[in-house]
């Protein structure tokens, strides 16, 4: 059986964690590995702040606080919101930790030795104002490839490509709004057209990577690849390890997917077993899958492997690259610097955490941008969770406590309701990514056990026929029961009450377990699974947000 490495792109540790985020990177993830932990493969999840780079600093700068500031502060925030709608990473690290920089300079240096990066005297922008160059998200002004305005000097996010600084038109200082100048600046190149035919060569062989991340790669190849500026010239990140360096430090994009692989190395010692991050890392059959957004995919389809390809030591690839598309809020783009955003540590004060799982599952921006909206979220709650499944359950376990003393046993018959098709589709699903489906099929499920139970009509049978009403009354708790397993990987909390409900173990189940059968069903105590959301809670948050777009 091949391991797994799952990883999520490392949020940068400049700001909280905003539900746009999680449905792109995190919960996508999360629910894979949970679906792979269930099948009992061997899998870790790693991930941990990126906290290098002109995000931080620049957001140092705003706040007027020191760089190791921010990133304590934000690596701790961004943790916390993890946890509360439990997104349950192995490890989660940070990029500014001594191992990490010890690794991504020996990265570097490797590279170098190989002949694989060289260095260039080039022009960069510069601020006289400030006197200090202006790399990346220093400088802003109109994309030279679309137009559209407020483009960084890194990457336009209209459009998605990648800029060169120098191009930006009407180009002005981050910092302080003054047109730069520029000036010659020597730095360190990352030589990818060396690398072009064994990248080719590999990605000819992912054919069933999701079309968006193809698209996108083959258009990238096609206008050509060029050397990378692997260096910058500002003070906070990995320091270029190498004299004449001593004033640069590595480029943010080269040092942050490292922190994959010093996350994993992170994790072994924390298990007590230090060299066991090797079997991940050094061992091709490993299935290395990077989730993450779609502004994300050049660095880690074509960069990252290309880093990785020229190390000595034989690094896995990428087995698979599920990036998804965008999230906006009701018709909107969710913003950060305009606070427009429902932020997840301001949702799990209102509502479950596990409604959020399942909205944004429901509604994944897998192949295009999708939209979450309070009004679908009250309607998804209250129709599908609380009608459908929450309805089912109340009424085959109030009924068995009712009439049935809480026990119904397993019928001679098999359940007709749950059939191997079925089971396999919703594997299926997990196993390609595909959790819009998983998520309205089990729905279906679930609206089946409903017509079943209405159709049987068990509260007419049960003054006739005891025998056939406690196997109605079974077929749907064994349906639940299935139920608490496969929709396990999207709502845990919820599924985990759903078993004790019945009485069943909240941990060490799998699913295998879908076809143990148990002999007996028992109820016990149970509650209503979801509650109803009312309209006055949904119009508070439509209206907070509100004042969010006026205040643009
Ligand atoms: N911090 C980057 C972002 O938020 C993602 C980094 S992913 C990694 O867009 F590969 F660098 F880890
Ligand atoms: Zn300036």
């Amino acid at each position: 059986m091949s391991k797994y490495l799952v990883t999520s792109a490392l949020p940068y540790a400049n700001g909280k964690l905003h539900i746009g985020h999680l449905a792109g990177a995190y919960l996508p993830a999360d629910i894979y590995v949970r679906f792979l932990k269930l099948c009992e493969n061997e899998v870790i999840y790693v991930c941990g702040t990126d906290e290098h780079g002109a995000p931080i600093s620049i957001r140092a700068e705003v706040e007027g606080k020191t760089p190791q500031e921010i990133v304590e502060f934000y690596h701790q925030n961004i943790l916390d919101s993890f946890t509360a709608v439990d997104i349950e990473f192995d490890n989660f690290s940070g990029t500014a930790r001594a191992e990490h920089h010890k690794l991504s300079q020996e990265f570097f240096t490797e590279l170098l030795s190989a002949h694989k990066v060289t260095t260039k005297t080039t022009k960069q922008a510069y601020c006289e104002h400030d006197n200090r160059f202006l790399p990346d998200r220093y400088v802003e002004g109109d994309c030279p490839h679309c137009g559209a305005a407020g483009a960084r000097g890194d990457q336009c996010d209209a459009c998605g490509k990648l800029i060169d600084a120098n191009l930006l038109i009407n180009p002005i200082c981050k910092i302080c709004g003054h047109t730069p100048v520029i000036k010659d600046t020597k730095h360190w190149f990352l030589d990818l057209p060396a690398f072009a035919d064994e990248l080719k060569e590999w990605l000819e062989n992912k054919p069933n990577w999701k079309d968006n991340v193809k698209r996108f790669i083959l258009s990238w190849i096609e206008e050509g690849l060029i050397e990378r500026a692997i260096t910058r010239d500002i003070n906070w990140g990995v320091p270029v390890p190498l004299e004449e360096g001593a004033d640069k430090v590595l480029y943010v994009w080269f040092d942050a997917p490292i922190g994959y692989i010093s996350s994993t190395i992170e994790w072994a010692k924390k298990i007590g077993k230090p060299d066991v991050w090797k079997e991940y890392w050094f061992d091709e059959n490993t299935k290395l899958i990077h989730f993450i957004g779609k502004d994300n995919i050049p660095f880690h389809a074509i960069i990252w492997p290309a880093i990785l390809m020229g190390q000595s030591k034989k690094y896995v690839l990428p087995w698979d690259i599920p990036a998804n598309e965008y999230l906006n809020l009701e018709g909107d783009k969710i913003s950060t610097s305009r606070d427009y955003a429902v932020w997840v540590e301001d949702f799990v004060k209102d509502f479950d955490s596990d409604l959020l799982r399942f909205v944004l599952a429901a509604n994944a921006p897998e192949s295009k941008d999708a939209d979450f909206s309070w009004k679908d979220f009250q309607n998804l709650v209250n129709n599908s969770l609380s009608n459908v499944l929450g309805n089912l359950a109340n009424r085959v376990f109030a009924f068995a406590q009712k009439n049935l003393s809480a026990t119904v046993q397993r019928p001679k018959e098999p359940n007709r309701l749950i059939t191997q098709d079925f089971i396999d589709s919703v594997y299926n699903d997990y196993s390609e990514f595909r959790v819009r489906k998983v998520t309205k099929a089990i729905f279906d499920f679930a609206r089946d056990g409903n017509k079943y139970f209405n159709d049987q009509e068990p509260w007419v049978t049960i003054k006739t026929d005891i025998s056939t009403t406690q196997d109605v009354i079974f077929y749907c708790a064994d349906l639940l029961r299935v139920i608490s397993i496969i929709l396990f990987p999207i709502m845990p909390k919820s599924m985990k009450r759903l078993r004790m409900m019945m009485k069943m173990n909240e941990t060490g189940f799998g699913w295998k377990d879908i076809w143990q059968v148990p002999e007996v069903i028992e109820i016990g105590e149970f509650e209503r699974l979801f509650r109803k959301i009312e309209d006055a809670e949904i119009d508070e948050q439509i209206k907070r947000l509100e004042g969010k777009v006026k205040n643009s």
